[in-house]
């Protein structure tokens, strides 16, 4: 069995002035895993992602990548950042470049890429994006969507490890949505790790493996998807609920109508195919 691609071992953080943001937590991430990080405003989300790529440095524990504690060195911080990209909260802390194409480009010239290579992985994120009609734009002209997708193309042209999201969906329309997990899929598929802040608990149960619950700083639940039904109803002071795809199947069972016995449907689309397919035995009591 491999270890963790990413692990935070007793992890703290408190920032200047006395905020002390994240308390010892002990988590991993399973290479080419699907994570997703929930916890209310404040909780710690950023602070973590911060940390786990280096751009902050712990007050006390370590990460480690692939088994190694991060080195804080320019050369550590150089390697950890090429395998391990964050798309940041703010959008605009993102992009620094004057046209996209420039800006997508500036990870990978920074690798010490060779000038060809450079343009064929800029290229390829532009397509995967659905960016190439944009790439001359200004990065100060996109809109808000477009500066995510534009923030998310610049890190898959460094070809990282892991990709840490901090809330990606956020203002993101519906389409965007839908391309925006299609292409996730896709990276999963090339067996990239990735971890995913959002506030969305629908979004969290159809997309992740395993998710992580934050609560001041402190973590306070880790669990497969399967088991959202057991913990989420465990934290009090988590405000979400359960999914909403969950409340229907638990409505749905208290009115005697159960909805078979294969792998419970994880989004809204598997619920109308399972509600489909067992409606016609509802039918049959029914007589
Ligand atoms: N630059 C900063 N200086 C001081 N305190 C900060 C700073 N950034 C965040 N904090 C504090 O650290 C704690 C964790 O903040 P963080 O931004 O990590 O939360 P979050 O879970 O990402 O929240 P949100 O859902 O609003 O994005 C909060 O109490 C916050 O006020
Ligand atoms: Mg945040």
């Amino acid at each position: 069995m491999t270890g963790p691609i990413l692990e935070a071992r007793a992890l703290s953080f408190r920032y200047p002035g006395g905020v002390r943001a994240l308390d010892g937590l002990d988590l991993a991430f399973a290479p080419g895993s699907r994570n997703v990080v929930l916890g209310a405003n404040g909780a710690g989300k950023s602070t973590l992602f911060m940390l786990l790529n280096g751009v902050l440095r712990p007050s006390g524990g370590q990460v480690f990548l692939n088994g190694e504690a991060l080195d804080y060195g320019r050369a550590g911080l150089r390697k950890v950042r090429s395998k391990v990209g964050i798309l940041f909260q703010d959008p605009d802390a993102q992009l620094v470049s004057a046209d996209l194409r420039e800006d997508i480009s500036f990870g990978p010239m920074n690798l010490g890429l060779d000038v060809a290579t450079v343009r064929r992985r800029v290229e390829k994120a532009l397509v995967d994006t659905h960016l190439e009609d944009l790439a001359d734009r200004p990065v100060h002209a996109l809109s808000y969507g477009q500066k995510r997708r534009a923030g998310i193309a610049g890190l898959l042209a460094m070809e990282p490890e892991v990709l840490i999201l901090d809330e990606p969906t956020a203002g993101l329309d519906h389409r965007a949505q839908g391309e925006f997990f299609e292409l996730l899929d896709t990276l999963r598929a090339d067996g990239l790790t990735v971890i995913l802040s959002t506030h969305s608990i629908d979004l969290a149960y159809a997309w992740a493996d395993r998710a992580f619950v934050l609560e001041r700083g402190r973590l306070v639940a880790s669990c497969h998807a399967h088991e959202f039904p057991e913990v989420f109803p465990t934290l009090p002071r988590f405000g979400f609920g359960l999914p909403r795809v969950i409340e229907l199947q638990q409505a749905l069972a208290s009115c005697g109508l159960s909805l078979g016995d294969g792998p419970p449907p994880r989004d809204h689309a598997g619920l109308l195919r399972a509600i489909g397919d067992a409606s016609l035995s509802w039918e049959y009591i029914e007589e």
